[in-house]
């Protein structure tokens, strides 16, 4: 058994803007063509937005970076851009539904890319399930505060609003709570509308967006007006020991705000649904990342300009910090609903990629032949949307924000480093490959974004490395019983 095996791969035909191509030319039904480069774009925003910015902005300033958290959004977002280039290139010469696997299967073999496919079950899986359980917070919160203002005394049963258990820095501690109901509840919904079509799943996503993308600019333009610059002094706090403040707070808190911009690259996963994606799949991954990293820096600023950097350490900071000022009681409504809107989207594009990953892995026979199904009517992965949805909803019912929030970022990380040392190779070995978007300087961007995405990895606790591993041999297991043996590669 060859394990470095490599997919070859073709050049793409082109896939023209005007016609949607409805089915493939063996009569199989396929997935359908639909998505413009506006769509992509707002996919890209609904994905990046979401628990980063309106949940994990408050810790990472409140107990590591202090209003440099602008900084470590900046170095985040530099990582981002090295392997969103990565990706546009190779988005828009394989536009397949794998992304980063199918990218890996070309270059670096089977068994990695097998590694790749199942490190994306942590990005795009656990990501829904992680993004329901913050969803599930800000709603019960919100529900109260309008039965507040309705005069109802009226509060969610604790028993039915989180996971039976929370985890901070490897420890378990019960909440007394059974389990996340909300959480189920908004996992079954955004799988329902993911198995009925990629249409009016981007429909959805779109008006989405654009109700969380007003509410950022409402804050950016109403709460700038009370930033205090004091707030900004000391901008690095000096270092308390380990990574509470200082620099290596600032890279801890990059860390953590990382998660922030996972989601651009679940674009990638709809190259086989856009109408164009030699040109559009680069507008849709680079666009939706500059765009993000504009407001993200923006509202970082904002947030610790209008309030003390440690009085964010709340589960809502961008609602925290609106408090003082009564006057803005409206937009932090506003907010609460922008972050419901937003998480939603999150939620939904995540749960759009996961199948579709599974559909390219089944279909190179390492997942068996029910994930690769198309429903005939609704032309999406129907029977993998189903597991996709039931196993979240699992996850997001019995398992705490902060245990998945770690492990998404970390299978992501591996995702990005892998990407971008592929196109690298790809480069080498197959230069006639038509490429309609090309990274720039790519011998330093290849090396420096595969550098940047281990060291944020280097900087999780021990105890998402032990997960990860744990994570990593089961798939092992599963790839040496089934997949070595199924694969499509053993017939050729
Ligand atoms: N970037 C996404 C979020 O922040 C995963 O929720």
């Amino acid at each position: 058994m060859d394990l470095f095996r490599t997919k070859p791969v073709a050049p793409a035909p082109h896939v023209d803007a005007g016609e949607p191509i409805e089915g493939s030319l063996e009569g199989e039904v396929t997935l359908k063509r639909v998505l413009t480069a506006r769509h992509l774009v707002l996919l890209g925003v609904g994905a990046i937005i979401g628990a980063g910015i309106f949940v994990m902005t408050g810790q990472a300033a409140a107990n590591h970076a202090g209003p440099a958290v602008i900084v470590s959004f900046l170095l985040a977002g530099t990582a981002c851009a090295f392997a969103g280039l990565c990706y546009a290139e190779f988005a828009a010469m394989i536009p397949v539904s794998g992304s980063a696997y199918s990218y890996t299967y070309a270059t670096l073999g089977e068994a990695v890319a097998w590694f790749v496919g199942w490190s994306l079950v942590l990005e795009y899986l656990f990501a829904a399930s992680a993004v329901a359980v913050g969803w599930s917070a800000y709603t019960i919160s919100l529900l109260e505060s309008i039965a507040q203002m309705l005069g109802a005394e009226w509060r969610f049963p604790d028993a039915l609003a989180s996971a039976p258990v929370t985890y901070a820095n490897g420890v378990f501690a019960p909440t007394g709570s059974i389990f996340n109901l909300p959480a189920v509840l908004i996992v079954c919904a955004v799988g329902m509308l993911c198995y009925i079509g990629i249409r009016q799943s981007a429909t959805v996503n779109a008006v989405i967006v654009a109700i969380k993308v007003t509410v950022i600019l409402a804050l950016i333009g109403f709460a700038s007006q009370y930033v205090d610059a004091a707030n900004w002094q000391p901008f690095i706090p000096e270092n308390e020991g380990g990574d509470r403040f200082g620099w290596p707070g600032v890279l801890r808190a990059a860390s953590i705000v990382f998660f922030a911009y996972i989601g651009f690259d679940a674009i990638s996963t709809a190259a086989q649904e856009a109408k164009n994606p030699q040109r559009d799949m680069p507008i849709g991954i680079l666009g939706s990342l500059v765009i993000c990293t504009i407001l993200y820096v923006i509202v970082a600023a904002v947030i610790t300009g209008i309030m003390p950097y440690d009085m964010l350490g709340t589960a809502k900071p961008v609602a925290t910090a609106l408090e003082p000022y009564p006057e803005l009681g409206w937009l932090k409504f506003a907010v609460e609903i922008g972050a419901v809107a937003g998480l939603t989207s999150v939620i939904l594009v995540m749960m759009m990629g996961q199948p579709r990953i599974f559909f390219a892995m089944s279909h190179d026979g390492l997942l068996p032949p029910f994930f690769g199904k198309v429903h005939p009517r609704f032309r999406t992965p129907h029977k993998a949307t189903i597991v996709v949805a039931v196993v979240a909803a699992f996850l997001a019912a019995f398992f705490p924000l902060g245990m998945l929030g770690d492990l998404v970022s970390m299978g992501t990380l591996l995702a990005f480093a892998t990407v971008c040392a592929g196109i690298f190779i790809l480069r080498r070995t197959r230069p006639d490959l038509p490429r309609s978007f090309r990274v720039p300087a790519v011998s330093f961007v290849s090396p420096l974004g595969v550098v940047c995405c281990l060291a944020l990895i280097g900087f999780m606790g021990w105890y998402n490395w032990a997960l990860l591993g744990a994570w990593t041999l089961i798939g092992f297991a599963i790839y040496f019983s089934y997949g070595a043996r199924h694969s499509a590669l053993n017939k050729t």
